[in-house]
């Protein structure tokens, strides 16, 4: 089993493509000049660690990932700071979530500093592509799929490890605009017992339908509610969701129906922090629904690594429009997003020791 003490081979590519400039970059069009990649085999655990020129993988038509999704990923970011240094925002966390959902598709764990070994040396690679502009970043794909040509249904016994790079600018057209956000009863991403808490693809694929739906009706993203009363809030769209009703601020618990998210975290920690009153607790949407009538609806905002923080300014929900702060970003939302901007760019002290310099 390749551990993360050993040696990683570094093929350069021969040719660079023309990087674009921040102003240019939404997110996840370009891609940088290398990847990583390992494979497993049962017999060699996780082996071959290697840095190559970016490139199309060749798979068989067979490859179990193809048609049974037994796949997982993550997203992180790497951030150039005020002082120059590029830092990668909290990569331990992220390996962790890694193996997490590993074991609930019955892959293969990886060593985590093996995966940090991987993002370091990567970007380090490719460091010149890390965006040098506040709201810009490098965003880094981690990603494990069964790689055996099988149609069994079964977990593969090979799998292929890679990581790809990509500069982006803001995950909404929107940026930190209020977005408008439909709540969903007809539709729903995860169940318990299910792989909600994982990062695969199949919970991303499930909530396409609903946000086509919602785009069609004019919205930005949904809210799906919970698949068994069909009444409590999980996620918004593909982060999680923080409302702040009066002094109190409520996210959805990790039940297992819903992803343990890097920015949620974060957030939760610096409003504790901050000596907030926070709950991890079931929030029913007419919970919500009640406070926007009594005057105590104040912020909804999302929590993802993509878009960071996501103010929410209207929620639609059975045909009743609930505009959120007059539509306007509350304030709680602006001062997390700078909290957690601030760390990333090292424009603020990273008091948690969440960043990995490279
Ligand atoms: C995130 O908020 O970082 C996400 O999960 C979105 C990503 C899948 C593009």
């Amino acid at each position: 089993m390749t551990t993360h003490s050993d040696p990683i081979r570094i093929t350069r590519a021969t040719t660079r493509k023309p990087r674009p400039k921040d102003s240019e970059l939404g997110f996840g069009t370009v891609f940088t000049d290398h990847m990583f990649i390992a494979d497993f085999e049962e017999e060699k655990g996780w082996y071959d660690p290697r840095v190559e020129p970016y490139g199309p993988l060749s798979l068989d038509p067979a490859t179990a990932v193809l048609h049974y999704s037994q796949a997982i990923f993550e997203g992180l970011k790497a951030f150039t700071g005020r002082d120059g240094k590029i830092r990668l925002f909290r990569p331990h966390k992220h390996a962790e979530r890694l193996n997490h959902s590993a074991r609930q598709l019955c892959i293969p764990p990886m060593d985590p500093e093996l995966v940090l070994k991987s993002l370091t040396t990567l970007v380090d690679v490719d460091r010149e592509w890390v965006p040098k502009s506040v709201g810009h970043a490098l965003y880094i794909r981690p990603t494990i799929i069964a790689s055996e040509p099988f149609l069994g249904v079964r977990p593969a016994k090979q799998y292929l490890y890679f990581v790809i790079l990509s500069p982006v600018g803001a995950y909404y057209p929107e940026g930190m605009n209020p977005v408008k956000i439909l709540v969903v009863d007809k539709y729903v991403r995860a169940v318990e017992g299910g792989l909600g808490a994982a990062k695969t693809g199949a919970n991303y694929a499930a909530s396409l339908h609903a946000a086509e739906d919602a785009k069609h009706a004019g919205f930005t993203q949904v809210l799906f509610l919970d698949g068994v009363h069909r009444k409590y809030i999980e996620e918004v769209g593909t982060m999680n969701i923080m409302i702040r009703l009066g002094d109190e601020i409520v996210t959805p618990p990790l039940g297992g129906t819903i992803l343990a998210g890097v920015t949620r975290d974060s957030a939760l920690t610096l409003m504790r922090d901050w000596d907030l009153t926070v709950h991890e607790r079931p929030i029913s949407i007419d919970e919500v629904v009640a406070a926007a009538h009594q005057g105590t609806l104040r912020e909804v905002w999302g929590t993802g690594t993509a878009a960071v923080i996501s103010p929410v300014g209207e929620l639609a929900y059975k045909g009743e429009r609930i505009p959120i702060n007059n539509g306007r970003i509350g304030e709680l939302t602006q001062r997390l997003y700078d909290a957690i901007v601030g760390i990333q760019y090292a424009t603020a002290p990273d008091t948690h020791g969440w960043t990995v310099e490279v």
